[in-house]
Order: structure tokens, then C-alpha cells, then sequence
């Protein structure tokens, strides 16, 4: 196998095993903290599931580096390979039982998104893309929608969890994009609205200030299934999340234009 089929079957094993998890544990009890806000929660579920990963990356991928959310990282500058890991992608429907949430793990070859995966274990649907080799769901070619009326597309979006005392808070643009759209969603799980952008249910999807972990992946799909991502203004998406548009491509300027509006 190349390494590239290696590193994808590593990341798919990876992410059902996480996602099995969740599952199991989904609507137990659980424990639950908060790291930088009080809404900001964390679970022993996405603990248990970081452990999962990155305990059996150590073990089979010693050489290549590490960025996962909840902090078990190996930095490594010369490592040609960086896994980047949200190892639950929407803690506080989780916590709340509400069933939308999954696993991502995107991975970059060289500093370049090179194979992203992203499962959501209750309706057993597995995401996956690989550099210029197309995006898939279960093993079908995904697309893009072809919408190019904002007024007609279904968007969605998110809040960081300084929301509750920071003023740019995405809650003007969100009111534009109800005011305009056909309808808005904020369904708690940035890598599966990327994916939703990325398999046509959703037109277009933004938000600002995520981190590498929720967008590595699921930004992946949407450019392999014929999308656009960049940052705010159209320019390249930072590979830091600080600011995700994603789209169809055939919204993206409309996007961007009410964005931008004030
Ligand atoms: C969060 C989710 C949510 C988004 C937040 C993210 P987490 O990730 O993706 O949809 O609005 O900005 O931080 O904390 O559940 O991994
Ligand atoms: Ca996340
Ligand atoms: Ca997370």
C-alpha cells in the first residue's frame, strides 16, 4: 500500500474505534469539566477517545508529529506527517444528549492537508478524503450543491465559547445570513457542517476563530467534493481555523459579500 492508502486506513480505523466509543457511551453518565469558559466543556469521553487515537498513533506512527485538542501532542518540526485531532467534535451536545457530534482527524503530509476523516457514529457515516482523490461518504463520490442563489441555499454556522463576553461574537453576520438565506442552522459540530457543505446539504457554512482540530478534516472534503474554503475576505484559509467560509463555490462571493457588509 502506498502511504498515503496506509495513512487513510490508519485515520478510518482510527476515528470508527473513537466513534465507538461515543456510541457506547452516549446518554450514560459522564464526567464533565470546562476548560477556557464555562460553556467550554470537556468529557471523559473525549479524553478517553484522544487517548484511543493518539496512544495507538505512538505506537504505529512514532515519527509523525501530533496536534490533538485536549493537549497530548508531539511536536516535531522535521516530521513530514501531522495528525490533527478533534477527537469529539461537539462536547456540548454530547454532554447534552443532543445526537450530533463526531470524530476528525485531519492529516497533513509536508504542511499540506493530505487525507482528512470525519465519523459520526450514530448514523454510522463515514467522511473521507484524500488529496486530488475525491471526497466520499461510505464509499460514494460526494459533491457539492450547485445552488448559486444565496437567497435559495441552507447555511450554517457557530459560536466560540468566548460568545459570552467577546463582541465579536458572529452574532451581525448571523443575523444577515437569517435575514437573507433561505434558512440558517448552528447545530454544534464544525467538521460535520463541513462535511454537510461538502456532501450538499448544506450551501455554505462560516465561522470564526476555530482551531486546526475542527476544520483540518472536514476542509479537505469540501475542496475534494468541488467546494471553495478560504478565510473572511477570500483569501486562503489559515491553517490555524481562525476563520472558516466554506461553500459550494457558487455562493462563496455572496457569502463573502455579507460577511463583509456592516
Ligand atoms: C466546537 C464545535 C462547535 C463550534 C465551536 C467548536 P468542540 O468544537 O465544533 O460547532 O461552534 O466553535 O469549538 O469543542 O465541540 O470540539
Ligand atoms: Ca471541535
Ligand atoms: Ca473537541
Amino acid at each position: 500500500m502506498s502511504e498515503v492508502a496506509d495513512t487513510l486506513a490508519l485515520a478510518t480505523r482510527l476515528a470508527r474505534q473513537a466513534g465507538g466509543v461515543q456510541r457506547e457511551r452516549y446518554e450514560t453518565e459522564l464526567s464533565i469539566g470546562t476548560k477556557s469558559a464555562p460553556v467550554d466543556l470537556v468529557t471523559d469521553v473525549d479524553r478517553r477517545c484522544e487517548a484511543l487515537i493518539v496512544e495507538a498513533l505512538q505506537s504505529e506512527r512514532p515519527a509523525d508529529a501530533i496536534l490533538a485538542e485536549e493537549g497530548s501532542n508531539r511536536e516535531d518540526a522535521t516530521a513530514s506527517w501531522r495528525w490533527v485531532i478533534d477527537p469529539l467534535d461537539g462536547t456540548v451536545n454530547y454532554a447534552h444528549g443532543y445526537p450530533r457530534f463526531c470524530v476528525s482527524i485531519g492529516v497533513e503530509r509536508e504542511g499540506v492537508r493530505t487525507v482528512g476523516v470525519v465519523y459520526d457514529p450514530l448514523l454510522d457515516e463515514l467522511y473521507h478524503a484524500v488529496r486530488d482523490g475525491g471526497a466520499f461518504l461510505n464509499g460514494r463520490p460526494i459533491r457539492v450543491s450547485s445552488e448559486t442563489e444565496l437567497g435559495r441555499g441552507l447555511f450554517a454556522t457557530g459560536f466560540a465559547y468566548d460568545v459570552h463576553r467577546s463582541l465579536d461574537d458572529n452574532l451581525d453576520h448571523f443575523g444577515r445570513f437569517v435575514k437573507n438565506a433561505r434558512a440558517v442552522r448552528r447545530d454544534g459540530s464544525a467538521a460535520l457542517d463541513l462535511c454537510y457543505v461538502a456532501s450538499g446539504r448544506l450551501d455554505g457554512y462560516w465561522e470564526l476563530k476555530l482551531h486546526a482540530w475542527d476544520i483540518s478534516a472536514g476542509a479537505l472534503l469540501v475542496e475534494e467534493a468541488g467546494g471553495r474554503v478560504s478565510n473572511r475576505q477570500g483569501g486562503p484559509l489559515p491553517a490555524d481555523g481562525s476563520s472558516i467560509v466554506s461553500s459550494n463555490g457558487g455562493v462563496h462571493e455572496s457569502m463573502l459579500e455579507l460577511l463583509a457588509a456592516r
